[in-house]
């Protein structure tokens, strides 16, 4: 076996307190809004992971000054319109949201640049951001049209439009929002459901104007971000992994304190709820805008269950291979639908998790927009993580509730969005 593998015991018992590192999603916002705005921001238990590191070179590639020490950011920006043309190309890695986020902000400017990323980033989707941001008059080219990585950008003299997006995405949302503070008119942006709204609370929160109605979110062009200030709450999808542990493993007792509950991002919680789970909010509080809690959870006995509701599907799309390990162990079938967009994430996480689980001795099948899953004994095995943060942390979470080892391929691909994954998980498990 090669080094790249990660093998994973069974256990007796898992317990303790945890805390979970800061939120990859409000993380990037945050860099990415204290950019836009002219003066000093400070930022807080910001992620640092692959993922929020690509947004930072490629912020310090426009001329942004970017100061890290330990988790704590200070970013020092003349605004949006200090921006440089970059000398090279700029590159997001394994990252969606850079790309997709950055590509709002390039099309406001007048200059010319290009954003390419890693193969799995490349192989994936961005018409659903370059369309509308050459609806507002930006110049983008690249593979398939402006489909696909690299893309080139030569922006300046956008207007707002009235769009009406065709696929639910907080990523295209940001995009478009962001570039509408260096467009002109008004902006208004119509999800089909509606996403995390991290944004919309960051820029309201940084004097930003903006309402949202009906799914709709509308707000005049022109308007420049204040420098921020702000704390970056744990992110609920890293805290995911130890909540489906602590569900499936044969006892447990597992506490994750500071954990952003935003509406957009606790589907979970909701689906695993109607499974059978307890699990209990404590101490729940209001921190720089967003929704903070402690999450206690034990071992549940769960069922499977249908889930055939999009917004639920939206609200937990990151968290649906956790889920997927999670039905493994619950009796009875679980049906997953409505999720296609899981096929051009990091990965076609659709077919990776159901790999996984045949690899581990359970019976599932994909279906086009999701999977079947037979509830059963796990089995131990070898998984593939097909080099994605979520497929491995999934997987690696299945071994509390497995007779035998459990070997990831590719674990250190956690690196992308929870490099401590390890360690938390090594303090909580009791063989
Ligand atoms: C994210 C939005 C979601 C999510 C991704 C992070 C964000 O992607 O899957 O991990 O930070 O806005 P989509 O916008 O593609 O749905």
């Amino acid at each position: 076996m090669n080094s790249n593998y990660v093998s994973f015991q069974p256990l007796e018992r898992l317990e303790g307190i945890i805390i979970v590192p800061g939120d990859k999603s409000i993380s990037h916002r945050a860099l990415f809004i204290s950019s836009l705005a002219s003066g000093i921001s400070r930022i807080n238990n910001i992620l640092i992971a692959e993922d929020v590191l690509s947004t930072i070179v490629c912020l310090r590639m426009l001329g942004v000054d970017i100061e890290l020490t330990g988790n704590s950011v200070v970013v020092k920006s003349g605004g949006i319109d200090s921006f440089k043309e970059p000398v090279g190309v700029l590159n997001a890695g394994n990252s969606g949201t850079t790309t997709r986020i950055i590509l709002g902000i390039l099309s406001t400017r007048n200059f010319f640049s290009v954003i390419t990323g890693d193969d799995s980033l490349s192989s994936r989707p961005m018409r659903r951001i370059t369309a509308p941001l050459m609806i507002m008059g930006a110049s983008i080219d690249g593979r398939d049209n402006g489909n696909y990585l690299p893309v080139s950008v030569r922006g300046g003299g956008l207007k707002g439009i009235n769009y009406n997006m065709p696929v639910a995405s907080a990523q295209v949302k940001t995009g478009l929002i962001l570039a509408s503070t260096g467009a002109k008119g008004v902006m208004s942006i119509k999800e089909p459901i509606s996403t995390r709204d991290h944004t919309e609370r960051m820029l309201k929160a940084s004097g930003v104007n903006l309402k949202t109605e009906d799914n709709t979110i509308e707000l005049s062009c022109s308007q420049k971000p204040l420098p921020l200030n702000t704390v970056i709450p744990g992110d609920f999808s890293s805290a995911a992994f130890f909540i489906g542990a602590a569900l499936i493993a044969k006892e447990s007792d597992v506490l994750i304190k500071g954990v952003g509950i935003n509406h957009g991002r606790t589907g979970l919680l909701d689906i695993v709820k109607s499974m059978g789970a307890k699990i209990e909010l404590l101490n729940e509080r209001y921190e720089t805008g967003e929704s903070v809690a402690d999450i206690h959870i034990k071992t549940a006995k769960l069922k499977g269950i249908v889930i055939d509701d999009k917004s639920l599907i939206v609200r937990s799309i990151d968290e649906i291979p956790v889920l997927a390990v999670i039905a493994a162990c619950a009796d009875g079938e679980t049906v997953i639908r409505h999720a296609e967009e899981l096929r051009v994430k990091e990965s076609d996480r659709i077919k990776a998790v159901v790999e996984g689980l045949t690899a581990l001795g359970i019976k599932a099948k994909e279906l086009d927009d999701g999977m079947v899953i037979q509830g059963g004994a796990i089995k131990g095995g070898t998984v593939d993580s097909h080099n994605d943060h979520r497929i491995a942390m999934a997987f690696a979470i299945s071994s509390v509730a497995s007779t035998k080892e459990v070997f990831i391929n590719d674990f250190n691909a956690v690196g992308i969005s929870f490099p401590e994954f390890m360690d938390i998980f090594n303090t909580l498990r009791h063989l």
